[in-house]
């Protein structure tokens, strides 16, 4: 299959995820069968999608022919046979469960047994997903970050039967559509960006927990310290220009036993803290003084697109 040959796609479950990746695939001029269980599930993911191609039209990012043929070539479904019958590429974003996958490919190896099967999941492993498919060659992880409608990134894990031909056409589809893909080497759990993020998240749930700070001031540390710069390069470009014009070498040799230092220091607890629950929701309240989640996410939403736009992420 070459990337050219993808003509529709499915968007399985369309929850948080899904309904987010079917407003991307529409936004790129695919048509789109989003399949759920239920009336209402498909009832809330329409609200979604409309939502987010409105919000996309409101931002100048599409046009009004695009909104009009995204309207036009979207369909609902509850029936997986229909929904996956006549296409080429399907993104899967039910519920993070073995079971639930894996029944999956007994349809979808049926109705459609060429097509790619692209999993969001966030921590199933493909290896074992695949195991239920008669053609588990074509079975990958394509793991986006919320909202994959203006999230670029999008990892890709092979499990130990899909192709390297799936890989490849999965990369050149995520990046002909403006994704940034990156290949995970190793299946292992979490990936790549979420074990960084949980890395990230156990210290600053640390923080609080020891009384360092508080959970409004580890936020604000990281979104107006690491946070503006992690938008712009990765840890190790950052420690190479902290490491002058001996760049990441000298940055080890010159910091790296203090660092190593804060390490020793460091959480390394593999369950959440006792307690930490109602730290957390109580600090997070404090921290919202009265906004909501929905406004909260509709200010997030702005100022990604402002902020990708200007990185010209958003293409
Ligand atoms: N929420 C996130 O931040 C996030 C980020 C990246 C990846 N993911 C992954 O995306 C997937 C979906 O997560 P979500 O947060 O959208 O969950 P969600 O609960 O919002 O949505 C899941 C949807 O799948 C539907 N569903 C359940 N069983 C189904 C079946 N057999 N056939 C079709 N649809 C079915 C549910 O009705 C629901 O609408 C998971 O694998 C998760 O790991 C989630």
């Amino acid at each position: 299959m070459q990337v050219s040959d993808i003509k529709k796609i499915a968007c399985i479950g369309a929850g948080t995820i899904g309904a987010s990746w079917a407003s991307y695939f529409l936004w790129k001029g695919y048509p789109v069968a989003v399949q759920d269980v239920t009336e209402e599930a498909l009832e809330r993911a329409k609200k979604l999608i409309d939502s987010n191609l409105n919000f996309l039209l409101g931002k100048g990012l599409l046009t009004e022919a695009v909104l009009d043929k995204a309207n036009k070539s979207v369909n609902y479904h509850t029936n997986i046979g229909e929904a996956v019958k006549d296409v080429q590429f399907i993104q899967e974003s039910a519920f993070e469960n073995y079971d639930v996958k894996k029944a999956l490919f007994k349809d979808i190896d049926e109705f459609a047994p060429q097509a790619i099967f692209a999993s969001s999941s966030s921590g199933l492993l493909i290896s074992e997903i695949q195991k239920s498919s008669r053609f588990p060659e074509r079975c990958i992880i394509a793991h986006p970050f919320n909202p994959p409608h203006l999230i670029p990134l999008v990892e890709l894990v092979r499990g130990k039967a899909t192709s390297e031909e799936t890989l490849t056409v999965a990369y050149d589809f995520y990046k002909a559509i403006g994704k940034m893909p990156v290949r995970v080497n190793k299946e292992v759990p979490g990936h790549i960006a979420n074990r960084i993020a949980m890395a990230y998240w156990r210290e600053c749930i640390d923080l609080v927990m020891n009384g360092v700070c508080t959970v409004e001031d580890v936020d604000l540390a990281s979104c107006y310290g690491p946070g503006p710069r992690y938008a712009l390069m990765g840890p190790h470009l950052i420690y190479h220009l902290g490491g002058g014009p001996g760049g990441v070498k000298d940055f080890i040799n010159h910091l790296g036993p203090s660092v190593e230092m804060w390490w020793e220091d460091m959480a390394t607890w593999k369950k959440f803290p006792e307690g930490c629950r109602e730290v957390l929701e109580k600090g997070v309240l404090d921290e919202l003084a009265g906004k909501t989640p929905e406004e909260l996410a509709a200010w997030r939403d702005e100022k990604l697109v402002k902020l990708l736009g200007d990185l010209d992420r958003l293409k």
